[in-house]
């Protein structure tokens, strides 16, 4: 695997660092030993089929599952046996974009992005006002306070899972397939989102994908998971250098089966994927 992560960041502790991870669900071995560094401040993409694993590995990154083996580490922290009690607190750094938005139906998009805010914080309600405010004119959605969910398009649903993600000003945003399922001009405001964010707030953001144009649009640098291990990561530099085989022969849908779910491998994607990778 290539690497070239101590680079020019120095020794800096990276934000994120995975070592030797491993996690199964009965006899499927998903994760098999997964290293992964994110450093702070940048956007790092983990590209993989369909099964490879990439939802699992950013849910441990906030606690929703345990590591049967290896080590997580969050700014130098060893998070890998921490109580769920202890991960509610830790939870309020990470933002979490979870694959689908997960809005809540039944509230408004207000109380959607209220709600981080009347779970953590003791705000007054003009406080919780101008914090929703804040995080629906940061995703590009201002004035939508009162609408429901089923009122939004699929974009600005995901947009609005973004808007509760940072509500709590998290140091790092986890971002799951956050343009599945939207059109090319909604996928690269999507695209903009994401990197305008990590500018204006320095977070430090992961972004799971399979999309070839928001990967090249936003990343620092890219992984790709496959059979449970990242088989190889580094810059995007390197990959517009026409570094990187794997990753740019994935982009280009050439690498398809999964030990996953081989049923939905990477050609799957969708058309517009299929311009492939341009230096
Ligand atoms: N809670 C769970 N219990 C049992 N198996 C699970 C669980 N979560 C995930 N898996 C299995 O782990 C494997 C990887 O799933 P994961 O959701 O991480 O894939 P993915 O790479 O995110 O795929 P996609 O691109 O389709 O979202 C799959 O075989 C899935 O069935
Ligand atoms: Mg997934």
């Amino acid at each position: 695997m290539s690497n070239d992560s101590a680079g020019s960041a120095g020794a800096a502790t990276p934000f994120f660092d995975v070592c030797d991870l491993h996690k199964a669900f009965g006899s499927n071995r998903v994760l098999r030993g997964v290293d992964l560094r994110v450093p702070r401040g940048e956007v790092v993409t983990v590209l993989g089929g369909s099964g490879s694993g990439k939802s699992v590995l950013l849910k441990h990154l906030v606690g929703l599952l345990r590591a049967d083996a290896g080590e997580i580490r969050i700014e130098g922290r060893d998070v890998t046996r921490l109580r769920e009690s202890e991960w509610i607190e830790e939870r309020k750094h990470v933002g979490y974009v979870f694959q689908g938005a997960a809005l809540f139906d039944s509230l408004s998009v207000y109380e959607n992005i209220a709600y981080p805010l009347r779970e953590h914080l003791d705000l007054d309600e003009e406080q919780v006002a101008r914090r929703v405010a804040e995080c629906l004119e940061a995703v590009g959605l201002p004035g939508i306070e009162a609408r429901m969910p089923a009122q939004l398009s699929g974009g600005m649903r995901k947009r609005v899972g973004v808007a509760r993600a940072i509500a709590l000003e998290p140091r790092a945003i986890l971002y799951d397939e956050p343009t599945t399922g939207l059109d090319p001009g909604n996928s690269r405001r999507v695209g903009r989102m994401i990197r305008d964010l990590q500018r204006r707030l320095d977070v430090t953001s992961v972004v799971v994908t399979h999309d070839t144009a928001l990967c090249l649009a936003v990343s620092d640098r890219v992984a790709l998971l496959r059979g449970g291990r990242v088989v190889e990561a580094g810059s995007a530099e390197r990959l517009r250098g026409g570094g990187l085989p794997r990753i740019r022969a994935f982009l280009e849908g050439e690498e398809g089966e999964e030990d996953g779910d081989a049923t939905t491998a990477p050609s799957s994607a969708s058309p517009r994927d299929a311009g492939g990778v341009r230096p």
